[in-house]
């Protein structure tokens, strides 16, 4: 038993049971003072457990109780970084030519070819720890830096060892069409696609595409899409991120359960987010990184769009692994509300991942994964660079405690 006492603010859905809040609701979330209890992994009142009873108490006194952050997109795992071509990159190189010459998603993969299984996982389990510190209680992983069909059953399976070695939730996303491979048209790419999907797909939950003028065309998005529905997984796509390919009517005819990036989306596509259940998940950290364009954030809200931000971690576009700081980005660059950004990182996120039944919320039933914040929710994007993370708990356990807050947890 667990029990959270004092807290200035806790984030509460205003409803129970929801799958996702589209983001034009996002007021309805409140952020009452108050305290919660956590039996055997889940949560099980509103409010602290009576003094009587003996397990672990925590002073959550000035302090925010949120949901652990979800991180619906990332690029687990994966070898080395790309730090010179960053460089190259602010003086003035653009990605695309960058790509075209062999750096970047092709340097990855060849690293994640010469790294020995140890290191991946090693670096993977780091990157990990470092989120935790973050608040991030679940994140995804992808495939996509394998590049060949035994690369990308490897990067799989690398991921599945990953998210038994580390405390977070994870899920597993087949990235198959990531960059066309040398050798290959992105015709014949996704021929071999559709070939190992049987066998990928038996690992993830998700099947991905890269829509994009230098990677793959829109045909392919709906060739990637029927394959996920004959499996049963979800379709998840990165699209309109340099150029604008009309990918949005296209993946959300398909069912998708995300597109991802939207920097360049089609002015007329925006509302197609507002009448379907397919999430806008966007990236600020790569938008920021890349000086990309500005996703239309706040029409896609008025639209009623289910938003979601991640951090997109990768070696190349986003080396970024922390939620605050994407929450401080998207709220900034966006102009979304504390409350907007919370959503995005929290329920919204886990519809994205398949998982809010159980997680993305603080209500009675669902897992106690939360976050202990020793400041207001809008210290999260207003002190920019701060992490105000004291405390990280999964499944009411803490699972991280900042030095300086251990005083909070009282061991009864
Ligand atoms: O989400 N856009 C494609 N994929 C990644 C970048 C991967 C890389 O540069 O290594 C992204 O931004
Ligand atoms: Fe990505």
């Amino acid at each position: 038993m667990i029990s959270f006492e004092r807290a200035a603010q806790v984030l509460l859905p205003g409803e129970d049971r929801l799958e996702f809040l589209r983001s034009d609701r996002a007021g309805e979330l409140t952020l009452d003072p108050g305290g919660l209890t956590v039996d055997q992994g889940v949560i099980v009142a509103l409010e602290p457990s009576p003094s009587s009873v003996s397990g672990v108490r925590v002073d959550a006194s000035g302090c925010a109780l949120v949901p652990g952050f979800v991180d619906c997109h990332t690029h687990l795992p994966f070898a080395g970084w790309r730090a010179r071509e960053y460089e190259l990159k602010v003086t003035g190189v653009p990605y695309e030519e960058i790509a075209r010459a062999g750096g970047g998603i092709a340097s990855s993969a060849r690293a994640l070819r010469e790294a020995p299984d140890a290191d991946v996982l090693a670096q993977g389990r780091q990157l990990a720890a470092e989120m935790l510190r973050a608040g991030t209680t679940t994140f995804e992983c992808k495939s996509g830096y394998g590049l060949s069909r035994e690369g990308e059953l490897r990067a799989l399976a690398l991921a599945a060892q990953l998210g038994d070695e580390v405390g977070q939730t994870t899920s597993r996303t087949a990235l198959l069409a990531h960059a066309v491979p040398d050798g290959y048209t992105p015709d014949s790419w996704i021929d071999e696609v559709v070939a190992v999907a049987p066998e990928a797909l038996g690992y993830a939950s998700a099947i991905d595409i890269f829509v994009e003028s230098f990677a793959f065309g829109v045909e392919h998005l709906e060739r990637v899409g029927a394959l996920a529905s004959a499996a049963g997984v979800a379709l998840r796509a990165h699209v309109e991120q340099f150029s604008t390919m009309r990918s949005v009517p296209v993946g959300v005819a398909c069912g998708a359960r995300s597109l991802d990036h939207l920097s360049r989306i089609h002015p007329d596509d925006v509302a197609l987010f507002g009448r379907s259940q397919c999430a806008a998940v966007l990236l600020p950290g790569a938008e920021f990184m890349g000086a990309e364009a500005c996703a239309p954030a706040r029409p896609l809200i008025d639209a009623g769009a289910i938003v979601a931000l991640a951090t997109d971690a990768n070696p190349g576009t986003s080396p970024i692994f922390s939620l605050p700081l994407i929450i401080g980005l998207g709220v900034r660059r966006y102009g979304l509300s504390a409350r907007e950004a919370l959503l995005a990182v929290t329920l919204n996120a886990a519809w994205v991942l398949g998982v809010s039944g159980q997680l993305g919320s603080i209500e009675v039933g669902k897992r106690g994964d939360l976050v202990l914040l020793d400041a207001p929710v809008e210290h999260l994007a207003y002190r920019l660079g701060h992490n105000p993370v004291a405390a990280t708990f999964i499944a009411g356990r803490p699972v991280y405690v900042r030095p300086d807050a251990a005083w909070r947890i009282e061991r009864g």
